[in-house]
């Protein structure tokens, strides 16, 4: 390849990156990151380090939890002074849009260990209230399956999702679940659709996660990644997210390590042959390169070889989009049948702070 092609790519994918930190609309609770997002935008130095990711990574989530594991691990610069994660709940962060100058010169004087984060770790949010989105799509295949199911999680990360039998639910003005667990989940509830029964759920004939990065619950560095990746200004998920870890810890789901792509057709193989299994993914397939979504929707396909498959998701838009008159921007909650018909449950924020159900036109 020639110099100029090189050059050229570089450049392209410098653009790309440009783009992803000068329109930052998925930070949508941080004011800091935001914020900060237009400093890294302006900054071809940071722009660079924030490009040395692996391929697939989201880089704005990733360059900013790299930063914030070094604050939150002991690393002391002036730039602490503007994460309400590290100033503590109750006290006032400087002001996110004076941060920029602190920003450039933190990564200066830590480019080595930045980098290394950045190359070496994965973004792998582990969102415990996703588990209502679960908990949704299995109340709302129970009457259909005959039999206890496999429950298998795509992206599992530390398999929070998967205990979502221990937890405690509040949608909208009903509750379900576990009422004592340390755990408790309220999403707001909008539409006019009815909200299934979240205690009539498939009985489980096992419960499993497959990950690239399979994270330790047990493991106080890797649950340190996980509080990384918590948004500063996120008090709330930062305390569900310390309780929703303790809470597996005594009891963590087995989780494989590998590539989906790898790992779902063998596991078809190993299930046991006819019997109803359901995969779930939220917040997984956004983070495949484009170049493998197909072999990664025939990885989970596979699945329905050898027994009927539900496959429940949260990932992306709704299209089209099944309201009537929307006006909150959320991503679908979907379900496919194993007959292959496909459903909008429910559209969701991405966190599962709210959902809205609608009435089939
Ligand atoms: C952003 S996290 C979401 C975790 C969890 N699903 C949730 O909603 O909280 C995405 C996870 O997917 C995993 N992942 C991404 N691509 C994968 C693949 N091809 N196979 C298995 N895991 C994958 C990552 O390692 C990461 O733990």
């Amino acid at each position: 390849m020639s110099d100029k092609i090189i050059g050229t790519d570089r450049e392209a994918a410098r653009q790309r990156l440009r783009q992803a930190f000068t329109d930052p609309r998925e930070f949508t609770s941080s004011p800091l990151y935001r914020a900060l997002s237009r400093t890294v935008a302006g900054e071809d130095r940071l722009l660079e380090l924030a490009g040395r990711g692996r391929p697939g990574q989201y880089p704005t989530f990733l360059f900013f939890a790299a930063v914030h594991h070094l604050l939150l691990t002991g690393t002391r610069h002036p730039l602490a002074a503007f994460y309400p994660s590290l100033v503590g709940e109750g006290r006032q962060a400087a002001p996110g849009q004076e941060a920029g100058a602190a920003l450039i010169a933190f990564c200066a004087e830590h480019e080595q260990a930045l980098t290394e984060v950045i190359s070496t770790r994965l973004v792998q949010t582990n969102q415990v209230q996703r588990a209502v989105g679960l908990r949704f799509g299995l109340s709302s295949i129970a009457a259909e399956v005959a039999a206890p199911v496999h429950l298998i999680e795509v992206g599992a990360s530390a398999g929070l999702n998967l205990r979502f039998d221990r937890y405690g639910y509040t949608v909208g003005d009903r509750t379900f679940g576990d009422p004592a667990s340390p755990v408790q989940l309220v999403t707001e509830h909008h539409g006019t659709g009815p909200l299934p029964d979240l205690d009539v759920l498939p009985d489980l004939a096992s419960v499993r996660g497959v990950d690239l990065n399979p994270i330790d619950v047990r493991d106080p560095d890797a649950r340190g990644w996980l509080e990384a990746l918590v948004w500063p200004e996120n008090h709330d998920q930062r305390a569900l997210l310390a309780a929703a870890l303790e809470l597996t810890a005594t009891d963590p789901p087995p989780i494989q390590a590998g590539d989906a792509i790898d790992v779902l057709p063998r596991l078809a193989g190993a299930l046991p042959a006819g019997e109803p299994r359901v995969v779930f993914h939220s917040a997984t397939r956004m983070h495949v390169p484009a170049h493998r979504l197909d072999a990664f929707d025939a990885a989970i396909a596979s699945l329905g070889e050898t027994g009927p498959l539900w496959w429940i998701s949260v990932e992306d838009a709704p299209d089209p989009d099944p309201r009537p008159a929307p006006t909150r921007h959320g991503a679908a909650l979907r379900l496919r049948a194993p007959d292959g018909e496909r459903r909008t449950l429910a559209v969701v924020e991405g966190h599962l702070r709210w959902l809205e159900t609608f009435t089939d036109a």
